[in-house]
């Protein structure tokens, strides 16, 4: 885990309420896991205090031998309405890179990936890592989001998955439904090894039942507030499966994890 201020090299709306920072950090950020996240803080003094968590969405060597890490945002409150109207050359303080990923193995032959919402931001990373593996395998994508501008990624995910399925809750776009039912559908006619997924708790808590009932391993990036991101607050509490009474903090624990292992 390092600590360092990262030059924004770009900042711009990718669509209507998103944005994509690109951030000039030094080489140990290299050696980050797809699904492991940074807590970003906007620079001394500056409000709010909290450092905000985001998911690494892209890391991208560049010839001098630092590297380029990608974060996909949705502003949704003073944090990233800030970060949204930072400009290029700005610093940025980040911590990183944070907790457990994806687990990305050799022997998986049939990946299904479910990405919802901003959700497709981390998706965007294990992708790239995947098809970066020396074995090959079938990768199919099932994109949601409410409506057509929150499909986001499309064309990155066109161009690296061997399949990829859209749905909208309102139909602007690929079918109207929840990407559950088609990724249902597809793994009821052809069990994947694995299904990774990234998105709202509902969505996952569907895949979970999904994969529960067909006896499909499961990796799940789940969400919660995080104060320190690093296991000392103990604020990213959420219940592990059993009886209730044992928590797992999402921040050292996940944000990835076996769905068998959570309270969904
Ligand atoms: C491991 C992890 C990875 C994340 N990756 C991304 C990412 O790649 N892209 C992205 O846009 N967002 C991501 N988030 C969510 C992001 O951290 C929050 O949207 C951000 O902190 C909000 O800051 P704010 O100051 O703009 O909003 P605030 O003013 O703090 O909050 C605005 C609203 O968002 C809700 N909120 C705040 N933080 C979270 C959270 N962690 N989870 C769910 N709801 C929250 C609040 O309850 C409130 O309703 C991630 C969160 C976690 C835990
Ligand atoms: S955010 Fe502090 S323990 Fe997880």
């Amino acid at each position: 885990m390092n600590q360092a201020y990262a030059e924004i090299l770009d900042n711009f709306t990718m669509a209507p309420g998103y944005h994509k920072m690109t951030l000039g950090c030094e080489t140990p950020f290299g050696a980050a896991q797809p699904g492991q996240f940074v807590m970003l803080s906007i620079g001394a003094g500056a409000t709010p205090l909290l450092r905000r968590p985001f998911s690494i969405h892209r890391m991208v060597p560049d010839a001098s031998g630092r590297v380029k890490l990608e974060i996909l945002y949705k502003v949704v409150g003073e944090g990233t309405d800030i970060m949204a109207r930072m400009p290029v050359g700005a610093m940025v303080d980040i911590l990183g890179p944070l907790g457990k990923g994806f687990i990305v193995r050799g022997h998986y032959r049939r990946i299904y990936l479910a990405a919802g919402g901003i959700g497709a931001a981390p998706m965007v990373f294990l992708l790239e890592t995947l098809r970066q593996q020396p074995e090959t395998c079938q990768c199919h994508v099932f994109l949601g989001g409410r409506s057509r501008g929150d499909l986001l990624c499309r064309e990155r995910f066109e161009q690296l998955a061997d399949q990829v399925d859209c749905t909208t809750d309102d139909g602007s776009e690929g079918a109207q439904c929840f990407l559950t039912s088609p990724l249902e559908a597809a793994v009821r006619r052809q069990p994947p090894d694995v299904i990774m997924a990234c998105g709202p708790m509902d969505m996952l808590t569907c895949v979970a039942g999904i994969a529960d009932r067909l006896d499909v391993a499961c990796q799940l990036s789940i969400e919660s507030v995080m104060a320190c991101g690093m296991g000392a607050c103990l604020g990213c509490a959420v219940p592990a499966a059993g009886d209730g009474s044992a928590y797992h903090h999402v921040c050292k624990d996940g944000p990835v994890f076996d769905a068998q292992l959570l309270k969904l």
